[in-house]
């Protein structure tokens, strides 16, 4: 009953809604997609904004390759072991995630964002692009929170500058909250939550003020909790979880599914 409510509301839905859903583009970018020609509905091209489809029966392409919505997607978290690259596959055979995640089980899975090789902590998974892509999307601010270890005392005057923010060579950081948790006498712990996702982002903040990282772990990803997951071992997400990270990206907390 609950299924064929679902089913009412999401079919037929926009061309545009379809392949945002699915984690193509944005929605501006699906439309930029079929006002450039490249999306086709059972064979013909959709230019047409106002192309309705109806998931269950109609096949759509872009640039000649099927896409589906994410039915039955998984999400799920891994707790990263130093020492692994975060890809799904890598050509020298070098350590890599996805050995440490069900691919053959969840096919489509991919990571949520990325840690460096020897950055340990929470990393997600996902089949679902669209969630993917709302995480990750830079105006969405997703909250993710590490403990770092650094070189040298961090002080109050340091902690303030990486709260106030830093300009690196990408540009100014958003402001950031820094808990100093133990301060020297050698090195000093601290915790730390940014608000974006650029690369090397905390390593590069920390060495801006005087302190280059020396072991780095993620505990958070905006509302999910590593928790006490086991180093190497992964979880699925539970349905409050998942409905709260979906919130996160700015997506409805429930996700359709299709009958
Ligand atoms: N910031 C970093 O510098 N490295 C990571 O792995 C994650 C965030």
């Amino acid at each position: 009953m609950t299924d064929n409510v679902a089913e009412e509301r999401i079919v037929p839905m926009r061309l545009q809604k379809f392949l945002a859903r699915a984690g193509v583009a944005s929605r501006r970018g699906s439309e930029n997609l079929m006002t450039a020609g490249r999306v086709c509905v059972n064979g013909v091209v959709a230019t047409e904004l106002g192309t309705k489809v109806d998931p269950r029966v109609d096949t759509v392409t872009v640039d000649g390759r099927e896409v589906r919505l994410a039915d039955g997607a998984v999400t799920l978290m891994l707790h990263k072991p130093a020492g692994f690259i975060t890809t799904m596959s890598d050509p020298h055979g070098r350590p890599i995630v996805a050995d440490l995640v069900p691919c053959d089980r969840y096919p489509g899975l991919f990571p949520v964002g990325r840690l460096d090789f020897d950055t340990t902590g929470l990393l997600l998974f996902s089949t679902d692009g669209e969630l993917g892509n709302g995480l990750l999307h830079p105006r969405k601010h997703v909250d993710k929170t590490y403990e770092a270890l650094l070189d040298g005392v961090m002080d109050e005057r340091d902690a303030q500058r990486l709260r106030d923010g830093v300009v690196l060579d990408d540009g100014l950081t958003l402001p950031a909250h820094v808990d100093i948790l133990r301060a020297g006498p050698k090195d000093s712990r601290v915790s730390i939550t940014i608000h974006e996702g650029r690369k090397r982002q905390v390593k590069r903040m920390c060495g801006f003020v005087g302190h280059p990282v020396l072991a780095l772990h993620r505990r958070s990803f905006g509302p999910i909790e590593l928790g006490d997951l086991s180093e190497g071992s992964w979880r699925l997400l539970d349905a409050h979880e998942e409905a709260a990270l979906r919130q996160a990206a700015g997506l409805d907390a429930q996700r359709r599914r299709l009958g």
